[in-house]
């Protein structure tokens, strides 16, 4: 009885929390963000949760498909949105491969115009990383293919066309692609996916009066909207059956920050970080991610009593005052859990997780310094003819990044992984180290971080480093380097390679 009474009062709460929002989900009073066209408040939806994307066996390659296209999807009552996604109206199924594997992903673009398909996390051949430089035109198909060489891990992908990464993003083109070991999932964690192992890809949009994204309004830090949408679903519940869920949390938005907590609470319990799982599950008060970021957090459940995910309010350190308009003061109801009166009860939680040890410091060959600017890095913007840096294959390097600006910015890496050093300052402990490869630099501090990259040479095609404050990424704020041969020399970039109206052709 009591639970249904909670249930009741949740719901009516929610409802009455929406109504002051306007579109939906909480906004503090005072946010500098822009706000969506007054309308009903939306009614709360169950969570939508993306499919596993089918795959085939060819020839002992494990092959998906994917095609980016125009939709519409009904993210609000009474109104169709337009969007943009991966044969879902908006986002994309969830690819999951394991450790070992050999997989290829056909992708189709049936945009109206040239995208790419970035697998973020990802350590693979420079000519499959679909960056800037494996562009895919209209009509065209792009097949790479790579062997995953990396432990389990949540990681995701979106387009990445220069200068549109933003606009692609923003209209909905983004999924998951988990990797597990190569003996299958943790079973130590709840790895039943939907039921007890939750995607939560957590994305922001202001809407126009007519229900579409806005497009227009822009802050310093990019599109922030007012309201958030979880895989897609506005004012999204959660049941759960089973006493602990584990939640891979996203920030799959273009310029917004999350600082994600239990609304009772209780600490959230940490088992992994973007491209990779900790030494061991680290009770913490609340889990902080930036554009492009990834989490695993268990949250143990008590039956018939409802738990918020919130978003609160959050010091991004800024200088200039800008954290309003990046939406740092808001409290944002993120995804409400809705435990049933009887819970399917959870094994002790594990002391110890399947984690490889980071990057050895006594392998260090080089330590370099990058200045975050304003749309800039050390001073430049993007340009995809220059190589900024040649780094040895396999080479383990110290990344100092220091944001010598005013507003918040990350910094991700391609075809690398690490681990944090020390951020504003602050070392960080062992028991906190997880595996990175996009970091949060606050303003006027600096981040350091040991970081591994990947062994596939190519001197001519070069992967990213970047901000993934998306707005940022597109007006420059990137640069490119190339993996060679210890020794070995940068060649001229290579663009465009075998991608054709015609497609189809993988290129190496
Ligand atoms: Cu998530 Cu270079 O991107
Ligand atoms: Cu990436
Ligand atoms: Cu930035």
């Amino acid at each position: 009885m009591t639970s249904a009474f909670d249930r009741r009062t949740l719901l009516v709460g929610l409802l009455a929390g929406a109504a002051l929002a306007g579109t939906g989900i909480a906004v503090s009073p005072g946010s500098g963000v822009p706000r969506s066209a007054p309308r009903p408040a939306p009614p709360p939806r169950p969570l939508a949760v993306p499919p596993l994307a089918p795959s085939t066996s060819d020839g002992g390659v494990r092959t998906f498909r994917l095609t980016a296209a125009p939709g519409s999807a009904a993210l609000l009552p009474g109104a169709a949105t337009p969007t943009w996604g991966y044969g879902l109206p908006f986002g994309g199924p969830t690819l999951r491969a394991a450790r070992g594997e050999r997989v290829r992903v056909h992708v189709t673009n049936r945009l109206p115009e040239t995208t790419t398909a970035h697998w973020h996390g990802m350590t693979l051949p420079a000519a499959a990383d679909g960056g800037p430089h494996q562009p895919i035109d209209p009509g065209a198909t792009w097949s790479p293919e790579w062997t995953v060489e990396q432990p389990a891990a949540t990681l995701w992908y979106h387009p990445h066309p220069h200068g549109a990464t933003e606009r692609h993003v923003h209209r909905g083109l983004s999924g998951l692609f988990l990797l597990d070991d190569a003996d299958g999932p943790v079973t130590a964690l709840p790895h039943r996916y939907g039921l007890d192992d939750i995607p939560v890809v957590v994305t922001d949009r202001t809407f126009t009066a007519d229900g579409a994204f806005d497009e227009e309004h822009r802050s310093a830090h990019g599109l922030v909207g007012d309201t958030v949408l979880v895989n897609g679903t506005v004012a999204p519940y959660l049941t759960a059956t089973t006493a602990r869920v584990r939640l891979r949390l996203l920030d799959a938005s273009p310029a917004r920050s999350y600082r994600f907590a239990r609304s009772d609470g209780r600490p959230l319990l940490l088992v992994g970080t973007d491209s990779g799982l900790l030494p061991a599950p680290l009770a913490v008060p609340d889990v902080q991610l930036t554009p492009g970021e990834r989490a695993e957090v268990l949250l143990d459940l008590e039956p018939g009593r409802p738990v918020v995910l919130r978003s609160l309010p959050q010091d991004l350190g800024a200088v200039s005052g800008t954290e309003r308009s990046a939406g740092a003061s808001d409290t944002l109801d993120v995804l409400r859990i809705l435990p049933a009166d009887v819970l399917e009860p959870a094994p002790p939680l594990p002391e110890v997780l399947p984690h490889e040890p980071g990057p050895d410091p006594a392998a260090v060959t080089a330590a370099r310094r990058l200045e975050l600017g304003d749309d800039t890095i050390d001073g430049r913007t993007m340009d995809t003819g220059r190589i900024d840096a040649v780094v040895p294959a396999g080479a383990v390097e110290v990344w100092e990044i220091a944001n010598t600006h005013t507003r918040p910015h990350n910094l991700h890496v391609h075809d690398a992984r690490g681990q944090v050093l020390s951020a504003a300052g602050r070392d960080v402990p062992a028991a906190e180290r997880g595996w990175k490869d996009t970091v949060y630099v606050a303003p006027r501090t600096t981040t350091r971080v040991l970081l591994r990259f990947g062994r596939h040479t190519d001197p001519h095609t070069p992967y990213m480093y970047h901000c993934h404050l998306l707005y940022h990424e597109d007006r420059g704020m990137m640069g490119q380097f190339v993996v060679v041969e210890p020794g070995g020399r940068a060649g001229p970039v290579r663009t465009r390679a075998g991608v054709g109206p015609h497609g189809g052709g993988h290129h190496g």
